[in-house]
């Protein structure tokens, strides 16, 4: 599908067999996810514009480049928290605009409950975070209020996929590319992607 890039690098496919294993604990847990939201981040920007600059050396002057897009990072609350500081710390310019939604367990439709983003947009680039993409419905509706909110460049960066929310996000915002390290087999009867990593927000988080 066009705009949707499952990452083959042999470093994520085995951080994300971590991650899987139903054994892996938070601590480690935490830190994996940690690691594969630089991995992907840094297949995501790949794109990102630049300007050229010079800059002296010690030994006189070398030609360079300077990232020339202001970049936002936007966590889905609560799973999307542990996207962020890794990536932070490669784009430490980056500013995080947090979106607070959950599922409601019955309809599996997001409700929006945090969102303080400012009347006008400051940022030209977008990085939606969020591990999971079950249905689709929470990103969805985040990259819908982003683009009310005038964000012109979004992108999503996930961790694992359902077929159904890659298909509902492409559907619903083809001009989003989409970035992940697996595609799963298919969604359960409650909303859970299969085989997955089960709930990655209270595996982070210690409330399994
Ligand atoms: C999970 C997950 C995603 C969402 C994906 O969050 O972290 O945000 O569900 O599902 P969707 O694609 O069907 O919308 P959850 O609602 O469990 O909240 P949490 O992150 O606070 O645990």
């Amino acid at each position: 599908m066009e705009g949707v890039f499952i990452s083959q690098h042999p470093l994520v496919q085995h951080k994300l067999t971590l991650l899987r294993n139903r054994h892996t604990l938070s601590t480690q847990f935490r830190q994996i996810v940690r690691e594969l939201a630089i991995l992907l981040c840094y297949e995501a920007t790949a794109d990102l514009l630049i300007s050229s600059v010079t800059v002296e050396t010690p030994l006189g002057q070398a030609a360079g480049a300077e990232v020339q897009e202001a970049i936002g990072l936007v966590p889905i609350l609560r799973a999307g928290l542990g996207m962020v500081d890794g990536i932070w710390e490669m784009l430490p310019s980056a500013e995080v605009w947090h979106i607070g939604l959950y599922r409601d367990e019955k309809t599996l439709r997001p409700i929006e409950y945090y969102n303080k983003l400012p009347v006008n947009p400051t940022v030209q680039v977008c990085l939606v975070l969020d591990p999971m993409l079950a249905t689709g419905g929470s990103a969805v509706a985040t990259v819908k209020l982003l683009k009310r909110w005038g964000a012109n460049r979004i992108k999503f960066v996930g961790l694992i996929a359902a077929p159904e929310g890659v298909r509902a996000l492409h559907t619903a915002h083809p001009d989003v590319p989409i970035h992940l390290a697996a595609v799963d087999d298919r969604l359960n009867e409650n909303g859970f992607i299969v085989p997955g990593l089960g709930d990655a927000g209270d595996r982070q988080f210690g409330t399994a």
